[in-house]
């Protein structure tokens, strides 16, 4: 008796902007399993077509569970290869990218169900990997930008607490600098300072420039008893701050032309134990890519979001022209399960390694944390630890470990 598809639906919930997102249910005799869409804020120009949640839901209900429903649950890759035939755009234009990776999701849990296995477990073998591994949580602890009301601004000052034996063990420390961060902001700047962003990271409005927020962050390690054990990173976002015009790129008051910026990373990398910057030249901006790939790609990690959109097509095209070496992994950017599987196999066999990311707008959805452990790329991005949105990732993960005891591997 194959396992039938008995219903298919889609609704609109909430995200933690409060913006509306699709959500699918899909039935089976096993049960019934949901998948949602996540939401950028400061996306990348060439990500899958997002559709209002209205017009998406639409577009499941009637374009899609025709297909679908009273039919055998087909397996990830045919499921997969089905709705991208239904849409027949390049960028998910016609269905949506956030209504196919709804379906995808869920039919990513169903599959997983019809075959006894964990999700983590199901992801795995169809990424064809044999090592389940806990991901180095990169926390952004304090954030700026787009996700802040900032204007001309880094986005993002991350904690990576990267020596520990255990995720637990790296997530209870980042969680402890998370504490004696916002003690510190408390005592220097009062209440107001402690509120936080979109990824529930610090917004301290006095605290304007990268060095000043990375120094903070010094401050708060030091206080919680992890120096050296705990490195930093940034996302920088620069298209948001880049005028294409001038071709020049502004933080704050200050102006940088390519090299100069590149020259501002080079310098800050020296002051801080920064490992990896992600987005540190605008998406269309190829050239700065491979200048700061080929001036800091040895010693740091430069991940590409907003250049590569996760599309198999861009990432080919960056491996070429060596303009970074780490993919920031976001399966709305692409659309569904098996394209983000591919993206990050590419990756790999072009000696990038991948990190697993949620988006600023998110849901309590938690695939993303076993897709990081299926896939087995040992770090992931997953916000602060302190809003339920973000926290639902952490908890999975803590669960996940739990489940493989002393299996669990963790980091790369
Ligand atoms: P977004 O930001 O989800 O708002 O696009 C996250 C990121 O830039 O990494
Ligand atoms: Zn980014």
């Amino acid at each position: 008796m194959p396992n039938r598809i008995r219903t298919l639906k889609a609704r609109r919930i909430l995200n933690s902007r409060g913006d509306y997102t699709i959500e699918t249910t899909i039935q089976t005799a096993n049960g019934f399993f949901a998948g949602s869409a996540p939401k950028g804020g400061s996306k990348g120009n060439l990500e899958a077509k997002e559709l209002p949640a209205i017009t998406a839901v639409r577009k499941v209900n009637l374009r899609i569970a025709p297909h679908l429903v009273k039919r055998a649950l087909p397996h990830q890759s045919k499921l997969d290869a089905r709705l991208l035939e239904l849409d027949g755009t390049r960028y998910k234009s016609r269905l949506g990218g956030n209504s196919l990776l709804s379906v995808s999701i869920a039919g990513c849990k169903a599959n997983a169900a019809a075959k006894n296995k964990k999700l983590y477990q199901y992801i795995a073998q169809l990424a064809d990997n044999k090592k389940l591994v806990l991901p180095v949580p990169f926390l952004n602890i304090l954030n700026g930008g787009k996700h802040a009301g900032m204007k001309n601004d880094i986005q993002e000052a991350m904690i990576v607490p990267k020596k520990f034996k255990s995720f637990s063990a790296a997530l209870g420390a980042g969680t402890a600098v998370f504490h004696a961060l916002r003690k510190i902001l408390h005592q220097k700047w009062g209440a107001s300072a402690t509120l936080v962003g979109n990824e529930g990271g610090f917004v301290p409005q006095k605290a304007k420039t990268i060095e000043q927020r990375l120094e903070l962050l010094e401050n708060a390690v030091e206080q919680a008893g992890f120096k050296k054990k705990v490195f930093f990173a940034i996302d920088s976002a620069a298209t948001q701050f880049y005028s294409a015009k001038k071709k020049q790129y502004v933080l704050g008051k200050k102006k940088f032309s390519k090299v100069k910026l590149v020259e501002y990373y080079a310098r800050l990398a020296k002051s801080f134990p920064l490992v990896s910057i992600e987005d540190g030249l605008a998406e269309n901006d190829w050239n700065g890519w491979e200048a700061l790939t080929q001036k800091m790609g040895k010693k740091l990690q430069i991940v590409g979001d907003d250049l590569l959109v996760s599309n198999p097509a861009y990432i080919r095209m960056a491996a070429q022209k060596k303009a970074c070496n780490y993919l920031l992994l976001k399966p709305n950017q692409i659309g569904t399960v098996s394209e983000s599987i591919e993206a990050s196999q590419l990756a790999l066999k072009s000696k990038w390694m991948v990190m697993v990311s949620h988006r600023s707008g998110e849901t309590n959805d938690s695939f993303i944390a076993d897709l990081a452990v299926g896939l087995g790329v040992g770090q992931c991005k997953f916000g602060a630890p302190d809003r339920g949105e973000r926290i639902a990732k952490y908890n999975r993960l803590l669960q996940i470990e739990s489940e493989l005891g002393k299996k669990a591997r963790f980091g790369i």
